[in-house]
């Protein structure tokens, strides 16, 4: 996926556009670029990598009408030529595009231009519409024209010098806001680059183009028809920017999550009543990928502990090929930190032609998951800039289980249980915080870790592992620690570190056995849990919760455990390779 910005209004400086670009480096960060109309004229710039560096020339450009793009490769290479905006032929228009378009090649064909220099699929639209222009339309026509033949998904911004007064802007299935400030109007892939101009935000819906001015905008569908879009008001407490005192956003993020609970649990109980009605209604799917699929995992074992409810969990990149088999009636519950992942939102297109409920936790406000849904709760957490999820996944485990718990009518007392259960995670990151990175020193050397947990200590052990591969690329495998002994008690050799979630619950002494058995084959025990035991090489004190609780603290040191064993190995736990904040390709 991409980030792009926009802005038309007063004269800005081009570090303006360049600093707010910064903050979308989340959504990829293999090559950037912004351009400028400047004294009738585009200007632009393009470079590989981070956004660093920026020539002064650039920084100080002065401009009121702006578009920069952070690209993650998907069609062409990572280069210069391959990297956003697109110029047309005369240097007279310039895109910047976020999405797909399925059926570029065709296209390609068709156009009569076919002097291409980059091997993206946006610069087929750029063509297009520069053709369309040629023809004799005006921009706003020429745009129309061109994305009524796309196939897939676009949001694009496109200016022309030749009609320096607007932006247009396109939004179909990729993510697009305006924000209005009294610099003027910003256009982005979300909010997060504009909350600092403002907290008013116009949500554009698929299917929407907007004509942007300095002072006003105008919505249409892509037949030009008006339609009407509203400025929504956001409350803009919740979205923190900056590292603070850490080194790493993903440390931030790991270290605020006792705090974080608090505003977590500020939900709407009606909202949760409501949901907990369609959930007893219902026969319960639940989707979700990598993290939020373990987030997932918590949620169906909550729902048949607390509520009686029992449901299933699928992955959703595997949600299309099982959907046929599913009940007539059924309710799709769909976890998503940003709400944008492909896998998510193409499943639950599919789940709706069926006529199945959407219900989704979500963390992005608006983003294209909740536009799909019947109802949502989000997560409310805040930005999460690393890669690697952390105070995400803690707050979709909390919401599961105040969800749960509504289910049984008991709402109030879990909303109690949980905001005590922040003092308790403070608690955890304190008891470990220093010898985590004693652990992690020897972590940084092995080239296989095994993390084992039984019943809902399970779930806790495969997002362990995930965080630690993710991050530090040591290879990771979670296992449920009874199945250790039908086959992967194989890889355990002399010194190789098996991880095991172990809180003294209903399941203790049977995982503990589990343990022993590795040990015996030469295992370096690592126990997590609030009981020490002979067994544990080393041991990972926890403080004493509730048995359905513990996946909230257990998890912290492990994700600190990850975090240090990347930094140790001088791999940066917000940037691993590879891999990108939203995964927007199926
Ligand atoms: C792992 C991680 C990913 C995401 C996954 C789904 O740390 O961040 O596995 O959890 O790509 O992302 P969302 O929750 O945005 O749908």
């Amino acid at each position: 996926m991409c980030g792009i910005i926009g802005f038309i209004g007063r004269s800005i400086k081009g570090k303006t556009i360049t600093d707010s670009l910064k903050k979308l480096e989340y959504r990829g960060y293999d090559s950037w670029g912004v351009s400028f109309l400047s004294e009738g004229k585009v200007e632009f710039f393009k470079e590989i990598g981070e956004i660093k560096n920026v020539p002064k020339k650039i920084e100080e450009i002065n401009s009121s009408l702006a578009i920069g793009h952070t690209r993650w490769a998907t069609h062409g290479k990572i280069s210069k030529i391959n990297a956003h905006p697109h110029i047309s032929s005369d240097k007279k228009i310039s895109l910047v595009h976020n999405g797909i378009v399925e059926n570029f090649s065709e296209l390609k064909k068709q156009v009569s231009n076919n002097n291409f220099s980059s091997e993206t699929d946006s610069e087929v639209v750029l063509r297009l519409i520069e053709e369309n222009v040629n023809l004799g339309l005006d921009l706003l026509h020429a745009v129309s024209k061109a994305v009524s033949v796309l196939e897939g998904s676009f949001a694009l911004l496109v200016f022309s010098a030749s009609e320096p007064d607007k932006l247009i802007a396109v939004k179909k299935e990729s993510p697009l806001l305006l924000g209005v400030s009294s610099k003027g109007i910003f256009a982005a892939s979300d909010q997060i680059p504009l909350s600092s101009f403002t907290n008013k935000f116009v949500f554009l819906e698929d299917g929407d183009i907007a004509v942007v001015k300095k002072d006003s905008f105008k919505c249409f569908d892509f037949s030009l028809n008006p339609v009407e879009r509203e400025i929504l008001e956001v409350d803009s407490d919740v979205t923190s920017s900056g590292k603070l005192k850490y080194s790493h956003f993903m440390l931030k993020e790991i270290m605020e999550q006792p705090f974080v609970l608090r505003q977590v649990l500020s939900q709407e109980k009606k909202n949760f009543d409501e949901i907990s009605l369609l959930l007893k209604k219902h026969p319960v799917f639940f989707i979700g990928n990598g993290t939020s699929f373990n987030a997932c995992l918590f949620g169906k074992e909550f729902f048949s502990r607390a509520a009686g409810i029992s449901s299933q969990v699928i992955d959703a990149s595997e949600f299309p090929y099982v959907l046929e088999f599913l009940p007539e009636n059924s309710l799709i519950f769909a976890l998503s930190q940003s709400g944008e992942t492909a896998d998510v939102l193409d499943s639950v297109r599919k789940a709706k032609k069926r006529n199945f409920k959407i219900v989704s936790m979500v963390n992005v406000f608006n983003s294209s998951l909740v536009r799909l849904s019947d109802k949502t709760i989000y997560l409310n957490c805040g930005e999460e800039i690393g890669v690697a999820s952390t105070k995400a996944f803690t707050s979709q485990v909390a919401l599961l289980y105040l969800l749960s718990n509504s289910c049984a009518e008991k709402f109030d007392s879990a909303l109690e249980e949980l905001k005590t259960l922040s003092l308790k995670m403070q608690q955890v990151i304190e008891l470990n915080k220093n010898s985590i990175q004693e652990l992690s020193s020897k972590i940084k050397e092995v080239d296989d870790v095994f993390f084992i947990g039984r019943s809902l200590n399970y779930p806790v052990a495969l997002e362990a592992a995930l965080k630690l591969k993710e991050i530090s690329y040591i290879h990771a495998e979670a296992f449920q620690a009874g199945s250790l002994k039908h086959g992967p008690l194989a890889l355990v050799s002399d010194g190789v570190p098996v991880i095991v979630v172990a809180p003294m619950d209903k399941v203790f002494s049977d995982t503990l056995n589990n343990a022993i058995e590795a040990k015996s084959r030469g295992a370096f025990i690592i126990g997590v849990s609030n009981e020490k035991n002979d067994a544990f090489d080393f041991f990972i004190p926890l403080p004493k919760v509730k048995e359905l609780l513990f996946p909230l603290i257990s998890i912290i040191p492990l994700q600190l455990l990850a975090f240090h064993t990347a930094v140790f190995l001088e791999r940066n736990p917000d940037r691993p390779r590879n891999l990108a904040k939203s995964v927007t390709v199926k």
